[in-house]
C-alpha cells in the first residue's frame, strides 16, 4: 500500500550511490532519504541492459510504495540501462540519472584529452553517446571500461597491492595518453579517489558529478512539497551486516539496514 512519506528515493546496485547520497544529505538536510542497494544483482555493468532495467523498474516501485517523490538513479549503469524508459512509465515523478562529467572535463582540459573511468553498459548506452555528441567538442575521449573496480569498491580496500595493481593497469594508459581530467563515470569510483588520484598524479583532475547531482534533486524536488519527518532508512538485496558496516566506514551513517529482495 502506497505510503505518503514525501522522501527522496535513491538507488544503486551497491554502496556507490552512497557518494551521491552524502552529497544529498548535505545539501537538503531536512528531507529523509530512501536508499535502496540491490547487491544480490552487483554488478550491473557487464549485465545485459535489459536485464539491470527489469531491477531497477522493481526498486522504483519499492520506492514508490514508500513515499518516494523524486527518485535518484545514483548509478550510471542503471541510468544508461532506464532512465528514459522510467522517465516514460512514471510521468509525474521527477527522476535524477547520473550521465558521465564530460561537459566539466571538457571545459576544463588544458591537454585536449579526457579519460572517462566507467562500466560496459554505460559506455554503450545512448545516454553516453548523447553526452558525448553534446559535450565532447574537440576534445579527445578515452573511454576505459574498468569493471573491477567496482567490485574493489564494494571490498573497500583499494590499496592492497593486488587492488592497487588492478587500479594502475586502468589508469596508467590514460595518463599516458595525455588525459589532464579523468571523469568518475560510476559512483563507486569516488570511494577509490585517492587511490586513483595517487596514480594519475597531481596533475590530472578526478571529476565526480555527485554534488551537481545533488544540487538538481534540490531543483526537482516537487514545489510546495513537505518532506516528511520519516528517518533516513537503508535496503540492501545483499547482506545487511555488511552494507551497515560499509555505511558507517564510507559515509559515517550509524543506520539499522533492511533486508528487501523487490521483483
Ligand atoms: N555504481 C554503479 C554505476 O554508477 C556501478 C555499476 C555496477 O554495478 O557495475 O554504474
Amino acid at each position: 500500500m502506497a505510503q505518503r512519506f514525501s522522501r527522496i528515493g535513491v538507488l544503486d546496485s551497491g554502496i556507490g550511490g552512497l557518494s551521491v547520497l552524502r552529497y544529498i544529505h548535505r545539501m537538503l538536510p531536512n528531507h529523509p532519504t530512501l536508499y535502496f542497494a540491490d547487491q544480490a544483482h552487483l554488478p550491473y555493468g557487464p549485465r545485459p541492459a535489459a536485464e539491470t532495467r527489469a531491477y531497477v523498474t522493481a526498486i522504483t516501485r519499492f520506492l514508490l510504495e514508500r513515499g518516494a517523490a523524486v527518485i535518484v538513479l545514483a548509478c550510471n549503469a542503471a541510468s544508461a540501462a532506464s532512465l528514459y524508459d522510467l522517465r516514460r512509465q512514471h510521468p509525474d515523478i521527477p527522476f535524477v540519472g547520473m550521465e558521465p562529467a564530460v561537459k566539466p572535463a571538457a571545459a576544463a582540459t588544458q591537454t585536449g584529452v579526457i579519460g572517462v573511468l566507467t562500466t560496459r553498459t554505460t559506455a554503450n548506452g545512448a545516454l553516453y553517446r548523447r553526452t558525448l555528441e553534446r559535450h565532447a567538442g574537440r576534445a579527445r575521449v578515452l573511454t576505459q571500461i574498468a569493471p573491477e573496480l567496482v567490485t574493489i569498491a564494494e571490498s573497500g580496500s583499494p590499496n592492497t597491492p593486488e587492488n592497487r595493481t588492478i587500479i594502475r593497469r586502468y589508469v596508467e594508459p590514460l595518463v599516458e595518453a595525455g588525459a589532464d581530467q579523468i571523469v568518475l563515470a560510476c559512483t563507486h569510483f569516488p570511494f577509490l579517489s585517492e587511490t586513483i588520484q595517487e596514480i594519475a598524479g597531481t596533475n590530472v583532475t578526478l571529476i565526480d558529478p555527485a554534488p551537481a547531482v545533488a544540487r538538481q534533486v534540490a531543483r526537482v524536488w516537487p514545489k510546495g512539497l513537505m518532506p516528511s519527518s520519516a528517518p533516513n532508512t537503508y535496503y540492501t538485496s545483499g547482506d545487511p551486516a555488511s552494507f551497515q558496516m560499509m555505511l558507517k566506514r564510507l559515509i559515517g551513517v550509524e543506520a539499522h539496514a533492511g533486508y528487501a529482495h523487490p521483483g
